[in-house]
């Protein structure tokens, strides 16, 4: 995506219905975006951090699909109701000493009590994650998601041609990336980010995203399927 593209993205983001929309939802809904980032409502679609469905009733650290909790947290014996979120989203390093949820917590009870009263809804088995805050990100294209950093990471199954990767070359300091649209850009080897993605969000084998990351248009992430994709999928050629 050229630089001028970009820009208007960035204008439409900020002026279009869907961010005025978000500003109508709930106040908890709203703070709930300082978690979405890292957290969704969906069972078992884990990011940096676990699915926060079904939350309430919850062991802390017991997700069994979530593979990255801290020793700190597993040992914790805390039981997820009203109170211990309370406690935990006021402080969680005070709490949970050495745990690994890179967050400093909400001062004002008054936000985190409508925070809990939104989770506690979105949260329940069965409730719908689409009118959510992490999800209206998702309606701006997948594009949005990657390029603000927030809400559910795009899915990246089914890639408009100018997100489909189709070639990579390296040459001295330099990454050529053309997609299925026939374009080529070129990126400093500093400025691309080779990642993998193996789960339900991810490409399909054999087809990488290329998804801009940054604000200044010169860095992006190319998505694999899988580790052994990437060496493969990158031909050294001047
Ligand atoms: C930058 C990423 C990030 C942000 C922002 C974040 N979290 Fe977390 N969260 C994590 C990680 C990582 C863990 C796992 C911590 C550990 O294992 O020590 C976690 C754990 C949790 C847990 C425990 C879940 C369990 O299965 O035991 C809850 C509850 C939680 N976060 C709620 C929230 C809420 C609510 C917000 C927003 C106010 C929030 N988090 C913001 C990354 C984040």
């Amino acid at each position: 995506m050229d630089r001028l593209l970009f820009v208007a993205l960035v204008a439409f983001f900020v002026s279009s219905p869907a961010g005025a929309q978000q500003d109508s939802a709930a106040p908890g809904e709203r703070n709930f975006r300082a978690c979405a980032a890292c957290h969704s409502l969906e069972p078992d679609r884990n990011m940096t951090g676990p699915s926060l469905a079904n939350l309430w009733g919850r062991k802390a650290g017991s997700l069994p699909s979530f593979d990255r909790y801290s020793d700190a947290l597993k040992a914790s014996g805390i039981i997820w109701d009203d109170r211990s979120l309370d406690a935990w989203l006021t402080d969680p390093a005070h709490m949970v000493p050495d745990n690994e949820m890179p967050f400093e917590g909400i001062k004002d009870s008054r936000a985190r009590a409508d925070l809990l009263a939104f989770l506690k809804e979105a949260t329940k088995p069965g409730a719908a994650p689409e009118r959510t805050a992490e999800n209206r990100m998702n309606g701006m294209g997948g594009m949005m998601g990657g390029m603000m950093g927030g809400g559910r990471a795009p899915n990246l199954k089914d890639l408009d041609p100018s997100q489909h990767v189709t070639g990579i070359t390296h040459c001295r300091d330099t990454y050529r990336v053309t997609t299925a649209d026939g374009n080529t850009r070129h990126f400093w080897e500093r400025n691309l980010r080779l990642k993998t993605d193996s789960g339900q969000d991810g490409p399909q084998s054999g087809a990488p995203a290329i998804v801009p990351a940054g604000m200044m248009g010169d860095r992006a992430d190319v998505i694999f399927a899988a580790p052994e994709e990437i060496s493969k999928s990158i031909e050294p050629r001047c």
